[in-house]
């Protein structure tokens, strides 16, 4: 049987929609209250059962490596002044397991940067979470859809249902109901990019949070580059499904696209409300502002 153990976390995007800020840093390192964005992805796949992080970096992206990294300086200065909560947050990142860097030396699209992982992964099913969509819920969208790969033993694409001319910003699956799972399992027929509303085949948008068997890597090195000269996953992804049996799977959670600024907006407000130790004072700050 096929065991889900690596998680690949794609993050040599430019992240263009949210300049200025990420000319310097990278998006994935932009806190959602005090918490990088990529370390909530990070987080999600250790507790679905993944023990092997692969990031996939470029150009300046130094930042989530150090992060994932022994900070001795900041350690030893915490340990002298006696800050042992603080410092057990900051130990906590680095002891959360091993992570390995794999480097896109150009931004040619996310099939690509998911090639990248190709020796790394070697030959077993592994997960492809893009860090931007936040998800929320008590049981982790990933390890949801880790329950489904384990009794279907094929590759299971998160979907989400977007109704109205927004689905024409997505990856759209043409797919049929699947037994099983309480409705939320669907096979997969097809998949297309950035349909126009009137033509979508469902709506159900492709979501980031992937598992893929290993024959995709085959399925990237022989799709051809797309849109705009990048390598598309989807393009792969119907490769593979020629190949192989494909499912789409409605995760239970909110979402939040956190790379674009009204998302990230939204997951801070919500996220700083749930807070222990801020969410008291932070409602009434939001109580106390005149909305009109
Ligand atoms: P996005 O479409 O969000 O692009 O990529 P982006 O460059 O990160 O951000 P914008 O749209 O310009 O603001 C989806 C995911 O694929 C990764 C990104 O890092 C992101 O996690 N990606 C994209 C790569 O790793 N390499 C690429 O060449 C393209």
């Amino acid at each position: 049987m096929m065991k889900l153990r690596k998680a690949v976390f794609p993050a040599a995007g430019l992240g263009t929609r949210f300049l200025p800020a990420t000319k310097a840093q990278p998006k994935e390192m932009l806190p959602l209250v005090d918490k990088p964005i990529i370390q909530y992805g990070v987080e999600e796949a250790i507790n679905s059962g993944c023990d092997q992080i692969i990031i996939i970096t470029g150009r300046g992206k130094q930042a989530i490596e150090d992060h994932f990294d022994v900070s001795y300086e900041l350690e030893k200065m915490l340990e002298e002044r006696r800050k042992t909560d603080l410092l057990k947050i900051v130990r906590s990142i680095s002891d959360m397991m091993h992570v390995a860097y794999v480097r896109q030396k150009e931004a040619l699209g996310l099939g690509h940067a998911v090639l990248m992982a190709r020796e790394l992964v070697g030959n077993e099913p592994f997960a492809v979470l893009l860090a931007d969509d936040v998800i929320d819920h008590p049981v982790p969208a990933l390890k949801q859809m880790v329950d489904v790969f384990n009794q279907k033993q094929c590759s299971v694409i998160a979907a989400q249902v977007i109704e109205g001319k927004m689905i024409s910003s997505y990856g759209v699956f043409d797919a049929q109901p699947a037994d099983g799972f309480n409705g939320r399992l669907f096979e997969i027929r097809n998949m297309v990019e950035k349909p126009k509303p009137e033509e979508a085949p469902s709506n159900l948008a492709i979501i980031g949070r992937y598992i893929l068997t290993p024959t995709i890597f085959d399925c990237l090195s022989k799709t051809t580059t797309g849109a705009g000269g990048e390598l598309q996953l989807t393009d792969g992804m119907r490769m593979l499904l020629k190949q192989e049996k494909m499912y789409a799977y409605v995760y239970e959670g909110r979402r939040y696209d956190t790379g674009d600024k009204l998302g990230f907006l939204k997951a801070t407000v919500e996220f700083a409300l749930k807070r222990d130790d801020l969410g008291g004072a932070f409602r009434e700050y939001l109580k106390g502002l005149k909305l009109s």
